[in-house]
């Protein structure tokens, strides 16, 4: 999917800012060691960790050696080779004139090097640096594309709501042009995620059926069995709707419903996924009320286990009103899809890790089997135990006519092991190459906002929140949204296939 034009030029200098935090130890570094082990990284390559605490290049390498091991995916035996492209810079990073050693530090790696290379900064840092970074680095000129390309990769939170996002971006803008700014979703990164398009664009047996005329209900869920394992104070400010709805579910959404690019060039692709976001049906006061269930978990016991509830856990406001979990219908204007209800759910404490999208095919026009007639799915598994799923009816053997559902299905797992890189993996080598296919656009990024805001309005005021105990599938309100509209929800096991015993 390599966008090959002359701005496509390789990055050779990846600088970390946040280099010391938690998303560059169990994330970024050793995803690009694994890249490294697979031979996928230029071979001049270095990485600059940048970062308040001090540590000296040797310090560095030596707290990164057992996360290398611990997080990457591929088990390779080079992290001494890998570290040697490895350095650090103590830098205070609020402070406009500590950048001038950055600087110093690029110059004398270019006065080394025969050729230009190129530089992706990657904020791994809290948001409140989004803004100052990339006027930091505009000071000393590290934002100038003419000794080489300049990239900036950045990653949610972007922006709390609308407003904050068009401010987030008009300030970037200002340092960055939009082509040279990357916006990791992490979920747009998974195989899965991308394979959306694939099966639906490359496939002449289902792309005709992805619209109005032969789809009748879509569900997408993302459930996950973690609380907020330490991320409390985050999380307080954030909940289900900023953390995992505005971003990741509308990207699948997207991928799911957007109509064909034109190519699958970077921006053909990107083009339709910000007109499918743009022409989500806008929420009502009404739509708010029926069609939205917030919920937060309450404590309890699964299998013995005794789980606090959110409002027990630690960093978080004892009387804390913020969702843990969310479902909402939805439509999208436009011919494909005018009519059909897509309900989106996502939650923390569930019963199990999934994601998924569930495509709810409608009947034959005449019911020629009575209530034996099936309802044929596609589920689409987006991890874990990723593959598709395919259910309909056929004639039970003997007599009669009755029909019970089987299915067809096809796991990833029985292509080999090892098969799916990793999101970041796949996100970081894009934004090294170039390639800004599968990094959200900030079109794209702003639709979404301004899709989810009404909720975000309604939140403010007294809204419902309803109470799940752990380890449920979420408050008994989601499934009267289901059922009110004769449907229900697909409740998934963590094994793509179970269906009568469920593995949890
Ligand atoms: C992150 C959220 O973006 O995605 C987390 O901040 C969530 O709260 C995570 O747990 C889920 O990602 P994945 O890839 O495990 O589904």
């Amino acid at each position: 999917m390599v966008d090959v034009t002359p701005m496509n030029k390789q990055c050779d200098c990846i600088v970390i800012f946040g280099a010391s935090g938690d998303l560059s130890y169990r994330k970024l570094l050793p995803s690009f060691y694994d890249l490294f082990g697979l031979a996928q990284l230029p071979n001049n390559f270095v990485i600059l960790g940048v970062g308040r605490t001090e540590y000296s290049n040797e310090s560095f390498r030596k707290s990164l050696v057992n996360s290398l091991k611990e997080h990457s995916r591929l088990k390779h035996e080079c992290v001494d080779e890998f570290l040697s492209h490895v350095h650090y810079l103590a830098l205070n990073t609020s402070d406009m004139d500590d950048y001038i050693k950055l600087k110093t530090w690029l110059d004398e790696l270019r006065n080394s090097r025969d050729t230009d290379f190129g530089t992706l900064f990657y904020l791994a840092t809290p948001p409140s640096l989004f803004s100052l970074i990339p006027e930091c680095l505009a000071k000393h000129g590290l934002n100038k594309q003419k000794d080489g390309i300049k990239r900036l990769v950045i990653e949610k939170p972007l922006g709390r709501d609308l407003q904050s996002a068009i401010d987030l971006d008009a300030t970037l803008h200002t340092y960055f042009e939009e082509k040279h700014i990357f916006r990791i979703d992490h979920y747009l990164g998974k195989e899965t995620v991308q394979n959306l398009l694939v099966f639906r664009f490359a496939n002449g047996l289902f792309e005709p059926l992805w619209n109005r005329n032969f789809i009748d209900s879509v569900e997408i869920t993302s459930a996950e069995s973690l609380g907020v394992e330490g991320r409390g104070a985050y999380y307080d400010h954030s909940g289900a709707l900023r953390d995992m709805f505005q971003n990741h579910l509308l990207q699948v959404l997207a991928m799911m419903a957007m109509e064909p690019p034109v190519t699958i060039k970077a921006d053909a692709i990107r083009d339709e996924v910000a007109k499918l976001l743009e022409s989500l049906k806008p929420l009502t006061q009404k739509n708010l009320e029926h069609d939205l269930v917030l919920g937060q978990y309450t404590d309890s016991i699964v299998r013995g286990k005794s789980y606090d509830a959110y409002r027990d856990e630690k960093d978080v406001d004892p009387a804390s009103r913020t969702e843990t979990y969310a479902a909402l219908k939805l439509s999208i204007q436009n011919s494909r899809w005018n009519g059909v209800p897509f309900y989106v759910r996502t939650g923390k404490r569930l019963p199990t890790r999934v994601t998924e999208v569930v495509i709810n095919f409608k009947q034959t026009p005449h019911p020629f089997f009575g209530s034996n007639t099936s309802n044929n799915k596609l589920i689409i598994r987006i991890q874990p135990d990723e593959g598709i799923v395919i259910k309909f009816g056929l004639k039970k053997t003997g007599a009669g006519f009755d029909t019970e559902e089987v299915s067809m299905d096809f796991r990833y797992a029985d292509f080999g092991e090892m098969i799916i890189t990793s999101a970041y993996e796949r996100l970081l080598l894009d934004a090294v190459k170039g390639d800004a296919t599968l990094f959200a656009r900030s079109d794209a990024v702003q639709a979404c906002w301004q899709f989810v805001e009404p909720i975000l309005n309604y939140q403010q005021n007294e809204h419902s929140l309803y109470g799940y105990a752990a380890g449920t599938w979420g408050p008994k309100e989601a499934e009267d949204l289901l059922a009110r509209d004769g449907r229900e929800w697909r409740f998934p096991c963590k094994n793509l296939t179970d269906t009568h015993f469920c593995e949890l």
